[in-house]
């Protein structure tokens, strides 16, 4: 029993040694990971709407990023906040799947959750309402038809109906770009793939990773004919009231991207 104390000891020593090391050989001079590192969230100075959890207002409508496996949440930002969780010494706590349209104000209100995780793109309308955390993920915006359309080429997509997720970079891509089309919101994305088949959209903009995966799939009567680069990142949304919050944040992450379990993340559902 003693000895089995002692060996725990010395292995956290070890391991409290070895990530201080990899602070100061990374962290620019910084004291960086000193507060994710103690565990001790309540020293860090940020609030949670739970104690000793990182409640999260998701769209679980959205894989390889998020999605409902039954009832249980899973993809990589899943992944992701389970692993920024632990790192600070907390748990992450997926609420029941929110309308994507509603997560940044729901953040902004606060109360219910503690960060927005959706594939949120960070846009400038967006930084208005919330703060978001370093970027977790690039991604472009795509255009996804039928197989048997005959449509090959965006230009061909003129007057045409384009479905879209309401309120995403997405949607507006479509109102924006597509001349004279006329675009039509839903309010999940199993929804805007079930309008395709049924004819009643032509089109469907959305991020390219999140169509790759529908079409692979699920939806494999349906084709992407364009990657459309529009450079856009993925970050967690934060109160702007909770700041501490978004620099512990922050600080996890830093330390999951240096020790491997960003890039294991990575691999195990986007490459
Ligand atoms: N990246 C896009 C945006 O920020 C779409 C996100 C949709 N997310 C979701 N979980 N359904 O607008």
């Amino acid at each position: 029993m003693k000895m089995k104390k002692w060996a725990v000891l010395v292995a956290a020593g070890a391991l409290a040694a070895s990530l201080a090391l990899f602070g100061c050989s990374s962290g620019g001079g910084q004291d960086s990971g000193a507060k994710s590192n103690d565990g001790n969230a309540t020293d860090a100075g940020y609030t949670l709407v739970n104690d000793g959890k990182l409640t999260v207002a998701a769209s679980l409508d959205f894989p390889p990023f998020e999605n409902l496996n039954g009832n249980a949440p899973e993809g990589f930002e899943v992944d992701l906040m389970g692993l920024l969780a632990e790192e600070m010494g907390i748990e992450s706590n997926y609420l029941p799947s929110t309308k994507f349209d509603t997560i940044v104000p729901l953040i902004q209100t606060g109360g219910k959750a503690d960060v927005g995780v959706s594939g949120i793109t960070i846009t400038d309308e967006r930084l208005e309402q919330v703060d978001f955390t370093d970027p977790v993920c690039d991604v472009n915006q795509s255009i996804t038809v039928l197989k048997d359309s005959g449509i090959t080429d965006v230009a061909q997509l003129e007057g045409k109906k384009i479905g879209g997720q309401s309120g995403t970079t997405g949607f507006q891509w479509a109102a924006e770009n597509i001349k004279g089309a006329e675009v039509i919101a839903f309010d999940e994305m199993t929804a805007v793939f079930a309008a395709l088949q049924s004819g009643q959209i032509d089109a469907i903009a959305v991020d390219w990773p999140v169509a790759n995966y529908y079409v692979k799939n699920a939806y494999t009567d349906c084709q992407i004919i364009k990657e459309i680069p529009t450079g856009e990142q993925y970050a967690i949304a934060v109160s702007k009231e909770n700041p501490e919050l978004t620099k512990a944040l922050n600080t996890a992450l830093k330390a999951i991207k240096d020790n491997g379990k960003y890039d294991e993340a990575v691999a195990k559902w986007l490459s």
